[in-house]
């Protein structure tokens, strides 16, 4: 497995890859790689001959009182864990390589960034979408896998390569849970054993929509507010948001008659925690 650490050394084994007719597939990290990411990659395994994955902590996603500096770095696990799915080469560059100190270009998608987590996080995207547009530059490749689990970051990405006519496809992955529903986070980590057993109501919050879904209740708001009600119940979930959008669109809706988004953030400690589901009108 080749590790680079240069724009200029990754675009040299990109650019002899692609002269054999290779297809380049892409997995953008911020590291502390966890089961979810293996499975992204083992994905991007099946559907292109090389496989590269990025590892970089990107600064400009993070808000002045987020947690960048302690944002959990595991470089030898992930390599071992690259390593270990067959991955072909990482690149790890430093903040200098990714962002020159003269550096002051932005990417910045309109109309899906103010809701759910952009409403908190009212830069995050615009860190996302920048720092994505140059990995794509640097590595162009011909499939990038996300996770479904970040919905709204798929979503913004998907209109971000569409509108700018990037040439590649964006492959969205479902999300990956561990045996007791937790979504797999590189920030589950910081939880606390009593803090993890309480995030474990996320899970169960979406699954009350699935099953009211099922069940034939299309009323968007009522579904929505079980699912509040429910992670109200956990004392330690200190609620960020419980919203529902169409999917993949992200308006507003108020009935279930196409697929509807139904997403949550919420604190355990100084931990925030993001999940959610894809519901169905009834009998599709
Ligand atoms: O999903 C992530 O880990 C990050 O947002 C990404 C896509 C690697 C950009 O830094």
């Amino acid at each position: 497995m080749k590790i680079f650490e240069k724009v200029a050394d990754v675009r040299e084994f990109v650019t002899n890859a692609k002269r054999q007719g290779k297809v380049i597939g892409f997995v953008p990290t911020m590291g502390a790689l966890h089961e979810g990411h293996l499975t992204l990659m083992r994905e991007a395994k099946k559907q292109c001959d090389v496989v590269i994955v990025s590892i970089f902590v990107n600064p400009t996603q993070f808000g002045p009182n987020e947690d960048y500096a302690a944002y959990p770095r595991t470089w030898q696990q992930d390599l071992e864990l690259c390593q270990s799915v067959g991955v072909d080469a990482v690149l790890h560059p430093d903040k200098d390589e990714m962002y020159p100190e003269d550096w002051g270009t932005w990417v910045e998608v309109e109309g899906l960034t103010g809701v759910l987590c952009g409403r908190s996080r009212p830069t995050h995207f615009r860190g996302v979408t920048t720092v994505v547009t140059k990995l794509f530059n640097i590595v162009q490749p011909d499939k990038a896998f996300f996770g479904q689990k970040d919905a709204q970051q798929v979503v913004v990405l998907m209109k971000m390569v569409r509108d700018l006519n990037m040439p590649l496809e964006i492959v969205v992955v479902p999300i990956v849970r561990d045996e007791d529903g937790l979504a797999k986070s590189s920030r589950n980590g910081y939880l606390t054993a009593e803090q993890r057993k309480a995030a474990l109501v996320l899970r169960r919050a979406l699954n009350r929509a699935d099953v009211l879904a099922r069940q034939g209740e299309s009323n968007v708001d009522f579904i929505q507010s079980a699912v509040r009600a429910c992670i109200e119940l956990e004392p330690l979930a200190d609620i960020d948001y419980v919203e529902a959008y169409t999917f993949p669109g992200l308006q507003p809706v108020t009935e279930l008659q196409q697929k509807v988004l139904i997403a949550v953030a919420a604190k355990f400690g100084t931990t925030r925690l993001i999940d959610n589901i894809i519901i169905e009108p009834a009998g599709r």
